[in-house]
């Protein structure tokens, strides 16, 4: 059994430390944040993630797992430090380390005894070395030390699988020893380790989420292609994802990537690029294929619907993704309020989110169920592909009404479906979005000559 603490009781913090208790540690969590660390204390979850509660609460109730807001507590005896607070985007996209400062400022002023500080919060390439300037810079009395970068590769909604199930774990340091002190940690997991030096592995979590996010736009791309063209984007991704080289995920065409690590990922990395006097063409690219998502589904619906004024639109789905109540650079947000701009009043239903959703969209409606929200809407458009929307009764949906249009952001539903039932559907990159769309394709076919 190890001693640990993790500082920040985040997504990445709280996962974090129950995982590490449940694989026979000894963790104490730590945040600033009082009512948090209250809260977790009666076993109220800050955030929703599947399984966390039980999780959390399995390994309070074997004492392998508590909660405090003082470092002198987290910090005795403990070998490694995790530091796990947000890293949000600045001003200009690059990210803001106040909050990462702060923990190494107070790790420093608290450590009696040596220890490994693990970094997980994704961070700039160069932030470990400034770490250690500033551990080193604020003892008191030179303790020895080391920084180990630990980036975290989890999912919102599939955080705790993610973590028990990595496909690998990559760690950094300019100390071999305490490397492979963390590696220990990590066996368990029977993952492959990577170990490299402190910048690298930074790099690595950059790199790993900004090509993730290239491909969904990518598609995205190709979406837009094939709506001209008459081409289906969904089985188009279904044959490229069977090429090993290509393969099957992050190839859903839709509303584009929201949520707190892509966007701000994705700008950071361009910063730190452009920062360097390098022109970040491919980010670039990536960053504005993504950021036209959401005005292309207002363009869309006044296509369908015309002037959207006085008409009534209903979102199924607000979280960015399904299976989180987050609604971090949610897509729900922009387009509510655009259509609100134009004069619509919207509706919307969300399994988990409107709790959190509503303070954030204050005029928009929610419904307890998605048939209310349906009642007597001028549209719907689908904005989160959330499992149980795709096995609603969309008979019940049509009649509760008043005109059966429907945009389907995340091409949730079949075309051809959706239209025998009557709908006027639309979704990305469809290949029969419309039969003009065919029309136009058999008019352009070129006959190659005999
Ligand atoms: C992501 C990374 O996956 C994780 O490794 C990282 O450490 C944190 O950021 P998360 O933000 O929880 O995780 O969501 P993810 O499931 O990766 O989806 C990100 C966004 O991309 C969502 O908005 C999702 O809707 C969108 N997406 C994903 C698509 O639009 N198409 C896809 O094919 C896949």
């Amino acid at each position: 059994m190890k001693q640990m603490c993790v500082v920040g009781v985040g997504y990445v913090g709280l996962v974090t430390a129950a995982c590490f208790a449940d694989l026979g540690n000894r963790v104490i969590a730590l945040d600033i944040n009082e009512e948090r660390i209250e809260g977790l204390k009666r076993g109220e979850m800050p955030i929703y993630e599947p399984g966390l509660e039980e999780l959390v609460s399995r390994n309070v109730r074997a004492g392998r797992l508590s909660f405090t807001t003082s470092y002198p507590e987290a910090l005795d005896k403990t070998e490694f430090a995790f530091i796990a607070v947000g890293t949000p985007s600045g001003v200009d996209g690059e990210a803001d380390l106040r909050h990462v400062a702060a923990v190494a400022r107070t790790i420093a002023l608290n450590m009696r005894t040596p220890l490994i500080i693990v970094n997980k919060s994704t961070v700039p390439v160069g932030t470990g070395d400034w770490v250690a300037e500033i551990v080193q810079s604020h003892q008191t009395k030179a303790i020895p030390f080391s920084v180990v970068s630990c980036p975290e590769f989890l999912r919102e909604g599939a955080a705790i699988s993610d973590f028990m199930n990595p496909h690998r774990t990559v760690l950094g340091s300019l100390d071999p020893e305490a490397a492979e002190k963390v590696a220990q940690l990590h066996l368990p997991l029977r993952a492959p380790i990577v170990i490299t030096d402190l910048r690298t592995a930074e790099m690595i979590k950059y790199a790993s989420n900004a090509f993730l996010a290239t491909k969904i736009s990518f598609i995205n791309e190709i979406a837009n292609i094939c709506e001209e063209l008459g081409a289906d984007i969904k089985e188009v991704s279904v044959g490229m994802g069977y090429d090993k080289r290509i393969g099957p995920f992050f190839l859903d065409a839709g509303l584009g990537y929201g949520g707190s690590c892509f966007p701000k990922d994705v700008k950071a990395l361009a910063y730190m690029a452009a920062d360097k006097g390098r022109h970040p063409q491919l980010l670039t690219a990536v960053m504005d294929i993504n950021n036209d998502r959401r005005p292309m589904v207002i363009d869309r619906l006044k296509e369908m619907v015309g002037d959207l004024k006085g008409c009534t639109i209903g979102l199924l789905g607000l979280s960015f993704k399904p299976n989180t109540d987050d609604m971090r650079d949610a897509p729900s947000i922009d387009i509510a309020n655009s259509l609100q701009e134009l004069g619509a009043k919207v509706r919307a239903f969300d399994p988990v989110a409107m709790k959190v959703a509503a303070p954030l969209l204050p005029e928009v409606e929610m419904a307890p169920d998605p048939y209310s929200m349906a009642q007597d809407c001028d549209a719907l458009i689908v904005i989160t592909d959330w499992n149980e929307f795709k096995h609603l009764d969309l008979e019940r949906i049509r009649d509760q009404m008043k005109e059966p249009v429907v945009f389907d952001g995340r091409n949730i539903y079949e075309p051809e479906q959706m239209r025998s039932i009557g709908f006027n559907y639309r979704g990305f990159g469809r290949g029969y979005n419309g039969h003009m769309v065919n029309a136009k394709f058999e008019q352009d076919v070129i006959v190659a000559p005999a």
